[in-house]
């Protein structure tokens, strides 16, 4: 039994990566699904591939008149949805002396911002019973060199949960996160990063965690799937690590 039979869903951040992997299994389980993303051709390329059951909206998530609009784009498509998967971000890694305030901005925008009022947007469109998951990351819990904007930006994603689980409580919407470890997406090559730089930075952070690898973006799709479907009925206002590392060891 397909277990998203007849949901709709939005899923941010959906043209690649993890968002894309989680609307391909929300799809499969018999969901209908918006994606959203920055680029117009990137967002209809990822609608082609998902088939009949998907949408797409270009909205930018680091910019607030883009996000002031979605509520109205994504009623003109669903009146009413089930499921929110807030997946939308950018990871910048570098020391801490080198983030400039052009950096910080670009990534709270995007990976704080971004989520709280695209939350804002959608929420009120949720029937009760829904589901709202959003997409942090394990760096939140652990110290790691060079991740300092971006582990705060997501510190405040997990957090907005916690506070969003006990607001919408009342309309029995539920309030989770994901924490994936290293996940096999393109987000590395767009860090700007040379190959060998990705490369060592990639092999380090897998050995800092226990099952040392890198996880599939469809690892955190099923994780997802579990937290946005009847399946998790009375789990609200925790988070699901994907590959824990709430024990990195080093720098
Ligand atoms: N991969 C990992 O190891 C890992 C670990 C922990 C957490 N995460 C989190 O997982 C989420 C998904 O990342 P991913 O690894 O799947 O990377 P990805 O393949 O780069 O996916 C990120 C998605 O978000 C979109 N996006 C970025 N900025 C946006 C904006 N301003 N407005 C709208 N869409 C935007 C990207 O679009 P473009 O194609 O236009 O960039 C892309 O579709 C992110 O929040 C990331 O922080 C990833």
């Amino acid at each position: 039994m397909q277990k998203l039979k007849g949901k709709k869903a939005v899923i941010t951040g959906a043209n690649s990566g993890i968002g894309l992997a989680t609307a391909k299994l929300f799809i499969k389980e018999g969901a209908e699904v918006i994606i959203t993303g920055r680029n117009a051709t990137s967002v209809e390329k990822a609608v082609e591939e998902l088939g009949s059951n998907a949408h797409g909206i270009v909205s930018d998530a680091g910019k607030m008149d883009n996000l002031l609009t979605l509520q109205k784009e994504v009623r003109d498509i669903f009146p009413s949805i089930d499921i929110v998967f807030a997946n939308a971000g950018i990871a910048v890694f570098k020391p801490f002396e080198l983030i400039d305030e052009s950096t910080y901005d670009q990534t709270m925008n995007i990976n704080t911002k971004g989520v709280f009022f695209t939350l804002q947007q959608l929420t009120p469109l949720l029937k009760e019973g829904g589901s709202v998951v959003l997409n942090a990351t394990i760096l939140v819990h652990s110290g790691f060199a060079s991740a300092s904007v971006y582990a705060a930006s997501k510190g405040a994603v997990l957090s907005l949960a916690k506070s969003l689980a006990v607001e919408l409580a009342d309309k029995n919407i539920r309030v989770n996160s994901i924490s994936p470890g290293p996940i096999s997406t393109p987000i590395y090559d767009k860090m700007g990063m040379d190959q060998e730089a990705i490369e060592a930075f990639a092999n380090d952070l897998q050995q800092k965690i226990p099952l040392r690898r890198f996880g599939g973006a469809d690892e955190v799709a099923k994780a997802a799937l579990f937290l946005s479907s009847d399946e998790s009925s009375f789990v609200t206002g925790s988070e699901i690590t994907v590959a824990e590392a709430r024990i990195l060891i080093s720098k």
